[in-house]
């Protein structure tokens, strides 16, 4: 009986820590490392023997790809160990209707972004005194997130919003704000340092996972689009 709730509960467990932290899982880790080693480019280029293991498919059966809020598709090395030792990952954001990228910085890659469709409200803040930068881009236009900056950005339209990103490292992590507040620092402690509630039991159920990298966006837009979210994950 304890075994079965330990194992049921565990499973719950491992559902929600999944929903909660959805990173790029390195798809074949011995591949990687054996890149990371080799001696020589003409070394990999013997790990990398088929003309398949060149090529990465955005659309096709990647996880996070949607438009229901959207989801970010990394073309880095943990999908794609073609990338390894080549200083750069691909990344295609969708987002849905009113969608947008919560708060989110890269710890190791500055990050370039051009908007394919769509029109998209960007919002970058570099560190304690800098301004906010702010920037709308439509299909064609482009703007720059320094290494670091904490950014965001939000789909004003009812139509999808697709962006092409360039980040200048094949493993640039990416951390969201919010939740950092609510998956490990002392809850009491958060709350002490804001003088207000951030954290604590209630904030870290409410707080919307990391999941795909999109969230659902305004509930004004929403309702503006005739957008439904099927998600709980939507309150303002
Ligand atoms: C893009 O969205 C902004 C914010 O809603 C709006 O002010 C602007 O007119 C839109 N641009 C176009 C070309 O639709
Ligand atoms: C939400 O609905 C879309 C279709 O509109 C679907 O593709 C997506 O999987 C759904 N998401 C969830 C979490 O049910």
């Amino acid at each position: 009986m304890f075994s079965q709730l330990a194992l049921a509960s565990s499973v719950l467990l491992a559902a929600f820590t999944q929903q909660a932290i959805a990173v790029d899982k390195t798809r074949d880790p011995g591949l990687d490392a054996n890149l990371v080693t080799a001696a020589t480019q003409l070394d990999r280029l013997s790990l990398l023997s088929k003309d398949s293991d060149w090529f990465f498919d955005f659309n096709v059966q990647q996880p996070y790809y949607n438009f229901a809020p959207g989801g970010v598709v990394n073309m880095n090395a943990a999908t794609f160990p073609a990338a390894r030792g080549n200083g750069m990952t691909l990344a295609m954001l969708n987002l849905g209707p009113c969608s947008m990228l919560p708060p989110h910085y890269h710890p190791r890659a500055s990050n370039y972004v051009v908007a394919v469709h769509g029109n998209t409200t960007t919002y970058m803040y570099e560190e304690n005194g800098a301004r906010l930068v702010t920037e709308t881009l439509l299909p064609g236009q482009a703007t720059i997130f320094p290494q670091a900056s904490m950014h965001m950005m939000v789909n004003n339209g009812c139509e999808d919003a697709q962006l092409v990103s360039a980040l200048s490292s094949e493993d640039p992590g990416t951390q969201n704000i919010g939740n950092v507040f609510t998956n490990g620092f002392p809850a009491e402690l958060v709350n002490a340092a804001f003088g207000q509630d951030l954290a604590g039991a209630e904030a870290a159920q409410t707080m919307t996972p990391v999941g795909t990298g999109s969230n659902w966006g305004l509930a004004s837009c929403l309702a503006k689009c005739n957008i439904k979210p099927n998600s709980t994950y939507i309150r303002f």
